[in-house]
């Protein structure tokens, strides 16, 4: 750790740094850490064995783990692959982590539950996941708390952000070539701006001493304040694209809400699965803005 004015220094390996919440985190943390990142062509989770070996020459007080599989779809037919991606190369991480005293900050999703609760989902909730996905990253939780003590999970749910992979600019992206869109108004989640949560993380890091965070093994749910349906989203993504006057042909396309038996979806999702921060807020006080604010992000 270097201390630099108020700031504690830490020297952090970021793993996935291409992704929305790993270019979010790259772009927040560089400023106050030193930071080195491992993208696929580094660090392929389909070949972990050589984790240790990097972490050695690396030496960081801290590993964040930004990577993961995150097609919910895709992975109904290719479980081995999210398997390997969300739980399997897990092992090598932790365990490396583990042998070597170092942190592990790693990020996992809503979808470890199975949405049958009618009130915001606390981190103690039994997770059961009803998806391919779901199970993958609820295995990857197990295998860090079962061979880690120096560890934090965030749990967080719908990731947007400003690059491409994401709901907001795949309906945008989909209207150009489609009269009307049918969108689900039946699963309740959160919109989370990648953007908030890495200033959440950074402020984290900033507040944490290290022997704190040395000493934590714990989940925190990570989201917004509020809840919504995917048609209520875009409904709203809608209004702004509207009011901004952006050259799109979603701000007049005709938006249907319809049922997730109606998509033929291969993945089950929850119908319910927002998640309480309470606890995140109450430890480091802090609050993701809710999810009108990340979408009005995305059209800033
Ligand atoms: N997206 C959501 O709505 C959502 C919701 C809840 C929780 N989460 C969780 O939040 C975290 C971040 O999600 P995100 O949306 O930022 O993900 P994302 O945009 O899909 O990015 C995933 C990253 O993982 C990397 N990756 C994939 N396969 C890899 C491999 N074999 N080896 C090394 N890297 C690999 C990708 O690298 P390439 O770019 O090189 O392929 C990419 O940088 C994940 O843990 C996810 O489960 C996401």
């Amino acid at each position: 750790m270097i201390e630099s004015g108020l700031q504690k220094k830490y020297k952090i390996l970021l793993l996935g740094p291409n992704g929305q919440l790993g270019e979010s985190l790259k772009n927040h943390l560089e400023a106050f850490h030193e930071l080195e990142c491992a993208d696929k062509k580094k660090f392929d989770f389909l070949n972990p064995t050589n984790f240790s070996d990097i972490l050695k020459k690396n030496k960081p007080s801290l590993v964040i783990n930004a990577a993961a599989y995150t097609d919910v779809e895709g992975a109904e037919s290719n479980e081995n692959l999210a398997n390997q991606i969300n739980s399997e190369a897990l092992k090598y991480i932790a365990s490396a982590c583990e042998a070597l005293d170092t942190t592990l900050l790693h990020f996992s999703t809503d979808y470890v539950f199975d949405g049958n609760k009618n009130k915001p989902y606390l981190e103690d909730d039994k997770p059961n996941p009803i998806s391919i996905y779901g199970n993958s990253k609820l295995l990857g939780e197990k295998i860090i708390s079962d061979n880690m003590k120096n560890y934090i999970i965030f749990r967080t749910s719908g990731v947007i952000s400003n690059n491409t992979n994401n709901f907001i600019n795949k309906i945008m992206l989909a209207a150009e070539t489609q009269k009307e869109l049918k969108i689900v108004d039946d699963q309740i989640t959160s919109l989370n701006h990648s953007d908030f949560l890495a200033e959440a993380i950074n402020k984290i890091l900033s507040s944490l001493k290290i022997e704190k965070v040395n000493s934590l093994g714990e989940i925190y749910n990570l989201v917004g304040p509020s809840s919504g349906t995917w048609f209520e989203f875009s409904k709203f993504a809608q209004r702004i694209c509207k009011n901004r006057k952006k050259k799109s042909k979603f701000a007049d396309i005709s938006l249907t809400p319809v049922s997730s038996e109606e998509m033929n979806f291969k993945a089950n999702r929850p119908k319910y699965s927002h998640l309480s921060s309470d606890k995140i807020k109450k430890e480091f006080s802090l609050s993701i803005p809710s999810w009108e604010k990340s979408i009005l992000e995305i059209f800033k």
